[in-house]
């Protein structure tokens, strides 16, 4: 076990910046999920912690020892690491046992017989897999096959452990279920691990904190539920969760934690309590969650009540999902009373939504 620090790495694939000067520490025992939209350089820094890929800039450390130091010239290769990585594919060798695709790193390591067997029968036991060992790979489904493929990598003992959307082969039950499990073995494991994912579900429910990542960059940092209820921008709030943005302009500005008096474009007037400092005459963003907003019903109590259009409705389960322009922005309300009519009275809470500076940069 070891912690693991990222400082300033940087990749460049010809004038593509992959990863852009990342920074982050990651403690000893600690499951920290790399979370965001394809392309934003999630693969590469796991690539460059592993040592697959070598980096243009930075420095990467893991238990005291240096895989990676750009300005001192030193670069451990892969096998010179002590990294467990697991891809979405999980390649199995498809010729060999359940046991024997677990043996195979230890056989490369030059691991001895009698110690050779007490690692699988370790590892298989942890992944629950033992009653398989002599099953081949095409014997199993998606999830077993995913267990062997983890069970392959805890087997060496490595220091820290990389995972690359493990779980995204998985059809969407399967997929529960190994999430569950993964958050159990993570809970006996105590193994310092990145995960990497797009699946905010996943992140939210697995890890210690979240890295959501835009553009090679780190938007933010933070445990689940502090990125959740205070997204540091747009971007963190749209890609967590769903989030219904509202643009409006500052009537009486307030200083932070105070109560500003916003105006929607249609002339509607809300006094919201603002997390940040808005000043009078300034254009700004209010983003609320679904479970925020509610149908009126008479109550005004605590927030205010805005006329809105109902412009789509669909019954999922329990549940009604209600789409709703607001003076021209899109907002979607989850309701367990079934809209009526083609108008509908919003209730937001005069506390709790976000407000953003600036109006231009959200996608609504
Ligand atoms: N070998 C490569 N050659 C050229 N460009 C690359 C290479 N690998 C990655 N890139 C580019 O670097 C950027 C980051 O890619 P990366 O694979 O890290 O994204 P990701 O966050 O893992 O995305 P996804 O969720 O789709 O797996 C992308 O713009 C990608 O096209
Ligand atoms: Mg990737």
């Amino acid at each position: 076990m070891a912690d693991l620090v990222i400082e300033g790495l940087t990749k460049r694939f010809g004038g593509v910046t992959a990863v852009d000067d990342v920074n982050l520490h990651v403690a000893d025992g600690e499951f920290v999920t790399l979370l965001g939209p394809s392309g934003c350089g999630k693969s590469t820094t796991l690539a460059a912690v592993a040592g697959l890929d070598r980096a243009d800039g930075g420095r990467i450390q893991v238990g005291g020892t240096v895989y990676f130091d750009a300005a001192r010239g030193i670069y451990r290769p892969p096998e010179a690491r002590s990294c467990g990585l697991v891809f979405q594919s999980y390649a199995l060798w498809p010729h060999m046992t359940v046991a024997d695709n677990v043996a195979f790193p230890l056989s490369l390591r030059k691991v001895p017989g009698p110690e050779r067997k007490r690692r699988i029968e370790e590892v298989l036991a942890l992944v629950e897999m033992e009653p398989y060992a002599a099953r081949y790979p095409h014997e199993l489904s998606g999830g077993q096959q995913q267990r062997v493929a983890l069970a392959r990598t805890l087997v060496y003992h490595p220091a820290i452990l990389l995972l690359d959307e493990p779980l995204s082969n998985l059809d969407a039950k399967l997929r529960d279920r190994a999430r569950a499990w993964l958050g159990e073995l993570r809970t006996r494991l105590k193994l310092t691990t990145i995960y990497v994912t797009h699946d905010q579900i996943e992140a939210l429910a697995l890890s210690d904190r979240i890295v959501v990542m835009n553009g090679g960059r780190i938007a933010q940092v933070g445990a689940p539920q502090e990125i959740y209820d205070h997204p540091a921008d747009p971007f963190v709030a749209d890609f967590i969760g769903t989030t219904n943005f509202l643009p409006a302009r500052v009537v009486d500005g307030a200083p932070e934690g105070g109560r500003a008096l916003l105006e929607l474009a249609d002339g509607q007037r809300l006094e919201v309590q603002a997390e940040r400092a808005a000043s009078a005459g300034s254009r700004v963003t209010l983003a609320y969650r679904p479970e925020q907003m509610r149908i009126a019903d008479g109550v005004t109590e605590g927030g205010a009540v805005l006329r809105t259009r109902i412009t789509s409705r669909a019954y999922v389960g329990g549940l009604w999902q209600v789409g709703l322009d607001l003076a021209g922005a899109s907002l979607r309300l989850e309701t367990r009373q079934p809209p009526r009519g083609e108008e509908l009275h919003l209730w937001l809470p005069q506390a709790g939504g976000i407000l953003f500076r600036g109006g231009a940069d959200v996608a609504a």
